[in-house]
């Protein structure tokens, strides 16, 4: 089979064009990778072509050993994945010690994985545990909302969580683990990598200070969904603290807790402090 046949390759290469049409791609900006299936890779190796060597991830991710992944380039722009697919994509196993990767599809004019390719993968190897296997998802995306707040609010996982929670009454819905905070750091490396991996054991979304966000996921459509829902939830906070800071009224702690009853969801308490 080819690989641009396949589904899960489809499904990737619309999700990155939905968050192109989103505003959230600028340039080269954002990555996203998918853990692919063992049954799916088994139909694709036919269209593999290994001419490359091993390189180095830049950190280990011991549990991901063997693992193949979908990925976005380094300095490929979301624009252009679905017209150019080989061109901006690749498909890249990992070796058994989880220290270096092979490109065996993809990246046909050259390049290498997204320069996140770090973060992308312990995250990854964090969610895989986390979940039982079932995240399969990590999305890197440059949402202007978000990134707005992070130069307004402290740069706290409670202040963000009650706040994007506040603005629609389905975000404690659809991230009721609450939503973790990186200050300002250095991106494309191990230490964000490490960093953001750390609150993904927590959370399944994690803002980059004057940056970004990640989010994490079961498919496609989850994994994008999540990123929608916290980015429309910025939005709003951003038009209420332009209109008025001080808020007239809001959802409470009190209605949380209601929320919570009627959804049989858990709230993490320290999230539900009164004002
Ligand atoms: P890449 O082009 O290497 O994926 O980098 C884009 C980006 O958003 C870095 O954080
Ligand atoms: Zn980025």
């Amino acid at each position: 089979m080819k690989v641009l046949e396949a589904e899960f390759v489809k499904g990737f290469i619309r999700m990155a064009n939905d968050g192109w049409e989103m505003g959230w791609h600028e340039r080269n900006g954002g990555n996203l990778s998918y853990r692919i299936k063992k049954e799916e890779i088994e139909n694709l190796s036919e269209d593999f072509t290994y001419n490359n060597n091993w390189k180095p991830i830049g950190t280990t991710v011991k549990s991901l050993g063997g693992e193949f992944f979908l990925v976005t380039g380094s300095g490929k722009f979301f624009r252009n994945v679905l017209i150019k697919p080989d061109d901006s994509i690749a498909i890249i196993e990992i070796d058994h010690l989880g220290e270096n990767y092979k490109i065996c599809w993809g990246l046909v004019n050259g390049g290498r994985p997204t320069s996140e390719l770090p973060s992308h993968l312990m995250n990854h190897e964090v969610k895989m545990i986390a979940s039982g296997g079932k995240h399969r998802v990590i999305y890197h995306a440059h949402t202007t909302n978000v990134i707005a707040l992070t130069f307004v609010l402290p740069l706290q996982d409670e202040v963000f969580t009650r706040e994007l929670w506040e603005m629609a009454t389905e975000c404690p819905v659809v991230f009721p683990d609450g939503i973790g905070v990186v200050p300002w750091m250095i991106p494309g490396g191990r230490d964000i990598a490490v960093a953001t991996s750390e609150l993904m054991k927590r959370y399944d979304v994690a803002i980059w200070a004057h940056h970004g966000m990640f989010c994490s996921g079961e498919d496609f459509d989850l994994t994008f969904g999540l990123m929608h829902t916290v980015e429309k939830s910025a939005e709003i906070l951003n038009k209420v603290l332009a209109i008025q800071p001080n808020k007239l009224q809001t959802i409470k702690e009190h209605d949380f807790r209601e929320l919570a009853k009627g959804f049989n969801l858990t709230l993490p308490e320290r999230f539900l402090y009164t004002k």
